[in-house]
């Protein structure tokens, strides 16, 4: 029996080896910062999610720090047991307030989030409709879901709208679910018209992950911007927050249920109360400090406009920069060429992204200075140049 675990084992790691895409973790010494030193390298960073600058930010330190004097270090037990502190509470009742919900439910990870929802809310006979670019963590759970799971077509409002159609009969649970920004391409869902072509026929589920803190006003994230408010907003902390954890916005009965019967909530330890404590001043900074919007936005309209030529840079309106190469190989090495010019940019590969759309992932954050974005558009002008001469 042991053997059969080995033979599986080491085909899986020989076949991703032989197709070059094995990846391997790599220890960033400093920390979350706008410079990475790996490897005894120092990098600028080029690859964080924390879009907003506060993983590092004195203020937001201080904060997780003053939590662990009024809380100690975990919380010790789940959520329903004595894992649930006043910090927990109060932070779910600022997000509530914030992005205009009745509950919000605290979860570890946007990963455990997602699970949650959708093994809580689907049962057998109900149809799910996800974006085919949709995150892991979601497609997971509607594959390991009792629904049945259709996948339409990235951002395609039509097919999506004649597929509810087709089986909009009254007793049908119908759940469409999106990101608001996606994570791999940095564009944004058409959330107005997505929720016009539910309207009636299907809840909406929203997960942000990408856009909250970054788009709409005070950084109420892309459904705010689109003047969009879904059934379910799944919003999760370890990118424009600095810090990580996520929550599922809803009613008040939707978070009654799962407050009842979300295992990933019910059996998993919470997160710590100092951290809860920490999010609510991450909130706060989000909420108040419009300028790291704005420095943001000048940031990517420079990087923009300084690389127009290059058609496989695409141009978005996130800080999520994906410059699409194709070959998984090509790819490795514009990154490697990267990092030797002290720019930690990650080339993200199949299977991850589709087959031959591998592509450099370059994310842009209010913690970069417009030097540093200098250089990484000169540096990606001659590796762009060279590895297209190849
Ligand atoms: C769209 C999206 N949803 C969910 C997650 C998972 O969130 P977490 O990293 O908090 O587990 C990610 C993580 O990258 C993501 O990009």
């Amino acid at each position: 029996m042991t053997n059969s675990f080995s033979h599986r084992i080491s085909k899986a790691l020989e076949e991703r080896r032989s197709k070059e895409l094995t990846r391997s973790l790599v220890a960033a010494e400093s920390g979350n910062s706008s410079e990475l030193i790996r490897n005894g390298q120092r990098l600028v960073n080029f690859s964080s999610n924390d879009y907003l600058g506060l993983a590092n930010d004195k203020a937001l330190l201080k904060a997780w720090q003053k939590g662990l004097d009024l809380y100690g270090c975990g919380s010790g037990a789940s959520p329903l047991v004595t894992g649930f502190s006043p910090a927990h509470q109060n932070f779910e009742s600022e997000l509530c307030e914030w992005l205009g919900f009745e509950r919000a439910i605290l979860f570890s990870s946007g990963f455990s989030a997602n699970q949650a929802l959708l093994f809580t809310l689907l049962e057998k006979g109900d149809l799910l409709y996800q974006d085919k670019l949709n995150h892991a963590s979601l497609i997971e759970a509607g594959m390991l879901s009792p629904a049945i799971m259709r996948r339409f077509k990235h951002n395609d409002v039509d097919q999506l709208s004649q597929m509810l159609a087709s089986n909009s009969k009254d007793q049908l649970n119908q759940l469409v679910v999106t990101e608001g920004v996606f994570s791999m391409d940095g564009d944004t869902a058409p959330l107005s018209a997505l929720s016009d072509a539910v309207r009636n026929r299907a809840w909406l589920a929203v997960d942000d992950a990408h856009g909250i803190g970054v788009l709409g006003g005070e950084g109420r994230g892309s459904c705010n911007a689109q003047g969009v408010q879904p059934n379910i907003l799944v919003v999760t902390f370890g990118k424009a927050f600095g810090l990580s954890g996520a929550a599922i916005l809803c009613d008040r009965d939707t978070g009654d249920y799962l407050t009842q019967f979300a295992r990933h909530h019910v059996y998993s330890t919470a997160i710590p109360p100092s951290q809860a404590y920490a999010l609510s001043h991450a909130l706060s900074m989000i909420k108040s400090q419009q300028w790291r919007r704005d420095k943001l936005a000048e940031l990517k309209e420079a990087f923009n406009s300084s690389l127009k030529k290059h058609t496989e840079v695409i141009e978005t309106q996130t800080p999520i920069c994906p410059i699409i190469i194709g070959s998984s190989e090509k790819a490795s090495v514009a990154a490697q060429r990267l990092n030797h010019l002290g720019l930690g940019v990650t080339a993200i590969r199949p299977p991850t992204v589709p087959m031959n759309m591998a592509r450099l992932r370059i994310t842009l954050t209010a913690a970069h200075s417009f030097e540093q974005l200098k250089r990484l558009s000169s540096s990606l002008e001659d590796v762009l140049g060279e590895i297209n001469g190849c």
